[in-house]
Order: C-alpha cells, then structure tokens, then sequence
C-alpha cells in the first residue's frame, strides 16, 4: 500500500432520498496539499463533513492511516488525526479568542499540550495573541478565519480539512490565505482544500479533484489541471460557473 494517508473508496452520500455524492473515490497523500474544486452544490462541503463523522456514507470505505473511519463519531475522529474547518467559520462569536481556541483543544491529550499549542498559535498568528480577550464576532472577517484555522490546529492534527477559507476575504487577504496553507504545508500538515477559487487552489495543490454533481469528473496534479482545456472552460475569472 502507498502512504495514502487518507482513502476515500467509492463512497455514496445521501441526504434523506437525494443523493449528493456518487461513487467518490480520493486520495490524499502524507504531507501533500490537495484541492477539491468545483461548483455550488457539487458535493465538497458533503465530502468532509462525511469524512468528518458528520455525515455518514451509504456504501464506500474510508480510511485515515490505514484505520476505517465509518464506524466513528465526529469527536473520534478528530482524535484520529483530523481537523476540519467548517465552511463559514462556525465560531462562536459570544466566546473570546482565547475561549474558541481552548475549545479547539478539548480532548484530553489535546488539553494535556494546551499551552504548547496556543504558543505556535499565536506564532502563526500574532493578531490573535493581541486579541485573545476580544470576543470572536468582534474580529474582521480575514481575522475570524484565521481564528477558524488556529482553532482547528489546537487538536493538533495530522490533516487539516478546509472548507472555502478564502471565501469572502479581499484579494490582498486572499493571497495572505494561501501562503498560510503553504506555510501550514511546510510545517508538515497534510491538506484537503475545498476550494471555489480554483486559479490559487490549483497553484498550491500537488493533486487536485475537480467534482461536479456529486462526481469526481477529473483527477491529476495541480498544475496539469490548471492548463486542461476543460478545467479552463469550466470557470470564468478565478470562479465556476454555475453549470
Ligand atoms: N443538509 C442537507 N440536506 C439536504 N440536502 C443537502 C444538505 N446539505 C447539502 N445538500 C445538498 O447536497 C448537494 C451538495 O451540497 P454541498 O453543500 O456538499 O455542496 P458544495 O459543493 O459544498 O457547494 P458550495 O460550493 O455551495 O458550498 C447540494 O445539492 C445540496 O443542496
Ligand atoms: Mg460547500
């Protein structure tokens, strides 16, 4: 076996009757990024939430170190090794910087290196130190999201999942984004990116997934799939286009 470190094998994902993903099957290999680009509605948001607990497959496996992840309950698996950052940051804007990251942090042997963690939190986001007392809904929106990530780093995880992070920031905080995944890449956390900003995606990404209604439709490196005729048809600027 190679060092998947994370396998989806052809999974289904329903939602009551309406399917949303059919047959997905991915990889993600230890220390790489890998984006998962596509439309509104396609299925991202649906694929990590299943891969997180939050969600159950139909049919298919997956699997994170080579361990079965079916059969876990969303905390389980964040003490696999997991780490998802929700689409829309799901703070809690009533609890201060410090409150959201100690949340982060709240299995036992995450707690235990609590302050190990919020040290390299605050390295790789200094804004937030000098925030820490400051209610979470009272930060900017480049500064929620960076929040969302500190967050999600506390449990220390091998892979981090990230659910449009970029979306809604400006153009210069954009950039600051996906030199933060590089930098979190580097410091050898494995990446699933979901993505609709596929131009930067594609940049950063060593393999990339393109799903369309709930399908994976194209498999490859990043940089293979930044130059495909189809991937280039398919969206307009730096966004799809709806169908
Ligand atoms: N809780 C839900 N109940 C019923 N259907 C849902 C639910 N969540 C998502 N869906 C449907 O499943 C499909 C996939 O949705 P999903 O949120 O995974 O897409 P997405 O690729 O993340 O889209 P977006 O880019 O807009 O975030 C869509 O057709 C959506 O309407
Ligand atoms: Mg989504």
């Amino acid at each position: 076996m190679e060092n998947h470190l994370l396998e989806i094998n052809g999974i289904n994902v329903f939602y009551g009757d309406v399917q949303a993903v059919y047959d997905v099957s991915l990889h993600v290999d230890e220390g790489s990024i890998v984006a998962l680009v596509g439309a509104n509605g396609a299925g991202k948001t649906t694929l990590l939430k299943t891969i997180s607990g939050i969600t159950k497959a139909s049919k298919g496996e997956i699997y994170f170190s080579g361990k079965p992840l079916a059969k876990l309950k969303p905390q389980q698996v964040v003490g696999t090794g997991i780490s998802h950052v929700p689409e829309g940051r799901r703070l809690f804007s009533n609890l201060t910087v410090l409150e959201n990251l100690k949340l982060g942090a709240y299995l036992p042997g995450a707690r235990r290196i609590f302050s190990d963690s919020l040290e390299r939190a605050y390295g790789l986001f200094p804004v937030l130190k000098k925030r820490g007392s400051q209610k979470a809904g009272s930060l900017s929106g480049g500064e929620q999201q960076m929040l969302a990530i500190a967050r999600a780093m506390m449990s220390r995880p091998k892979i981090l999942m990230l659910d449009e992070p970029s979306l809604g920031l400006s153009p210069i905080l954009v950039r600051t984004m996906f030199e933060l995944i590089t930098t979190l890449n580097d410091q050898n956390i494995t990446i699933l990116l979901v993505e609709q900003n596929i131009h930067q995606a594609l940049k950063i990404a060593h393999r990339a997934y393109v799903i369309k209604n709930g399908k994976i439709v194209l498999a490859g490196r990043g940089e293979e799939l930044l130059s495909d005729p189809e991937v280039q048809k398919a969206y307009i600027g730096t966004r799809w286009s709806k169908q």
